[in-house]
């Protein structure tokens, strides 16, 4: 595999041979990714690097570029290794104890948008608190709630919350931790036990923010059986999982179910509303 040399120590050549690596290694989107890594190395916007691309690396820039580019080719994530993710209007402080937020499950925040005044919204499996925070951040007269199974893992969501100035609660417990609200938005792992994933997550990602039972849907139906009294439910699913979860909806009650769709054209979030 080829090293990045003085030959190679320029901006444009850093990033051809910086692609050159990350796609041999199997990485989705090799050029972007190399992109990022080196302008977080040289501190500055990917869109600069066009600007800058005739000029030279110092070895010290050279020296960190090549280590960040070693851990993409262990298929480290982009986001875990910069440490950062960008969700709706805020950035998050992101790191291997919780999920990195997937432009999706920016569908969930929308759900929230049009609550009354001063509703109570539950993030149920909060991780970052990137929905929990989204949500404060787009309606500050909410009050909102994140819920977190893993009590480490939750000062993460606390820390993004200070460092983004926003008032949320986090609270470490099973499920809503007995908390109600008026709203309950929820990306609990849907994923089946015995699926198929890229390293990236697999080998990456918390086994406990993905997985749930043979067929994806333990946590969900769990949820589901428990929110009586709850008028609007916003739940993340997997790509084929909408019908049955639109159906478990239906028998908890909720009357009117809503489908919203992700970029591909997948139905990946069921709002139910009574
Ligand atoms: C798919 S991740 C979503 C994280 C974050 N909400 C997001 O969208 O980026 C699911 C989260 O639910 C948490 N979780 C798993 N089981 C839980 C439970 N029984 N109660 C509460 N949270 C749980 C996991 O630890 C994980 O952080």
């Amino acid at each position: 595999m080829p090293e990045l040399t003085a030959v190679a120590a320029r901006v444009e050549g850093a990033v051809r041979k910086g692609t050159r690596r990350l796609r041999t290694a199997g990485c989705a989107t090799p050029r972007l990714d190399a992109e990022l890594l080196l302008a977080s190395t040289l501190a500055v916007d990917r869109a600069r690097l066009v600007v800058e691309s005739p000029r030279p690396l110092t070895a010290d820039e050279l020296a960190r570029f090549q280590e960040l580019i070693a851990r993409r080719e262990l298929r480290e994530p982009v986001a875990y290794i910069l440490g950062a993710k960008a969700f709706r209007r805020i950035s998050l402080h992101v790191d291997q104890r919780a999920l990195i937020p997937r432009p999706e499950t920016e569908l969930l925040v929308e759900a929230a948008l049009d609550l009354p005044p001063g509703a109570r919204v539950l993030d149920v499996g909060t991780g970052s608190g990137a929905v929990a925070l989204a949500v404060k951040d787009e309606r500050p007269d909410l009050q909102v709630w994140g819920v977190y199974i893993d009590a480490d893992a939750v000062e993460l969501a606390r820390a993004n919350a200070r460092a983004l100035g926003l008032s949320v609660d986090f609270v470490v417990g099973d499920l809503t931790a007995g908390l109600w609200g008026d709203a309950v938005l929820a990306n609990l792992p849907y994923v089946a036990d015995d699926a198929p994933l890229a390293p990236e997550i697999r080998q990456w990602e918390p086994p406990k923010a993905l997985f749930a039972g043979a067929d994806g849907l333990t946590l969900i139906r769990r949820l589901v059986s428990n929110l009586d009294r709850v008028s609007v439910a916003a739940l993340e699913v997997g790509f084929d999982q909408a019908d049955a979860v639109a159906t478990l909806l239906g028998e908890a009650g909720f009357g009117a179910i809503e489908r919203r769709r992700d970029l591909a054209g997948y139905e990946r979030v069921i709002v139910g509303r009574r």
